[in-house]
């Protein structure tokens, strides 16, 4: 079953939509004729290996380094070239790779300079924060430098719901995790899309997505090789040999 159709079909158009999406960096390619649609409620996984063009995918959508061609519709808004800034304040979130929290600040502290004000009649609080990462709660007045990974990739996340978004964008957010961790990750991005939340996630761990990927997509030399449900990739082993480590 695809979703976006589903939710389409009722006259709502999807929350995103990439279209014949191209990216470079200067003279260089790293994307071409990426193609896929994110619903609300959501979660498509972008898979594959190291420089497959997983960041740069999330990144053109965000606006951030390349230079793109195509289209990039979010709530059926033309995004693609505008200023970051604006792209967020459209409704996108985004945690990069390396999560960019401010590390002289506490936890509650990076949570109040990610506030943003109200969408669709909703804001965040650090109430509703705690309950979705409730080991938080406990170290709201520590310094984000001194937490664990897994403790700051939680906060990366948190920082950003703080801006209210439609769309969140993770960037490998299972990475050098500990499998504890993943767990309470990838519960809370089930929260989310039950909340309505559309998420594109790029990973290299297929394990970590099961239990919310909706759809994923592979990307080889930033193109897409597979697009499906898991049940579609699973049907097919030698999807996982050829484009994912293992
Ligand atoms: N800032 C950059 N300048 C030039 N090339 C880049 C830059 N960032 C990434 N690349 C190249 O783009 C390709 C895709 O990289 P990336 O999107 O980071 O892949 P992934 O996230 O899947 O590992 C790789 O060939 C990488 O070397
Ligand atoms: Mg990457």
């Amino acid at each position: 079953m695809n979703s976006s159709i589903d939710l389409t079909g009722i006259g709502k158009p999807a929350l995103l939509e990439v279209s014949d999406l191209e990216a470079r960096y200067g003279h260089a390619r790293v994307l071409t004729s990426i193609t896929f649609s994110v619903a609300p409620g959501e979660a498509v996984v972008l898979l594959g290996r190291n420089g497959a063009g997983k960041s740069t995918a999330l990144k053109a959508i965000m606006g951030l380094e390349v230079e793109l061609q195509g289209r990039i519709l979010l709530d059926g808004r033309q995004v693609g070239g505008l200023a970051t800034h604006h792209i967020a304040r459209a409704g996108a979130g985004y945690v990069p790779e390396d999560r960019r929290i401010f590390a002289g600040l506490s936890v509650a502290e990076n949570l109040a300079v990610g506030r943003q004000p109200a969408r669709d009649g909703h804001a965040w609080s650090e109430a509703e924060i705690w309950t979705l990462f409730p080991p938080l709660q406990a170290i709201a007045d520590r310094r984000a430098g001194h937490l664990s990974g897994g403790e700051q990739q939680m906060l990366a996340i948190a920082r950003t719901l703080m801006g209210n978004p439609r769309l969140l964008l993770l960037d490998e957010p299972s990475e050098g995790l500990a499998p504890v961790i993943l767990a309470r990750i990838a519960e809370a991005v089930a929260t989310l899309k039950a909340r309505g939340i559309g998420l594109v996630v790029s990973e290299q761990n297929l394990g970590f997505v099961r239990t919310f990927a909706d759809r994923v997509l592979i990307l080889e030399t930033g193109t897409v090789r597979f697009a499906g449900t898991l049940a579609e990739l699973d049907a097919d082993p030698s999807l996982v040999t050829r484009f994912l480590s293992v």
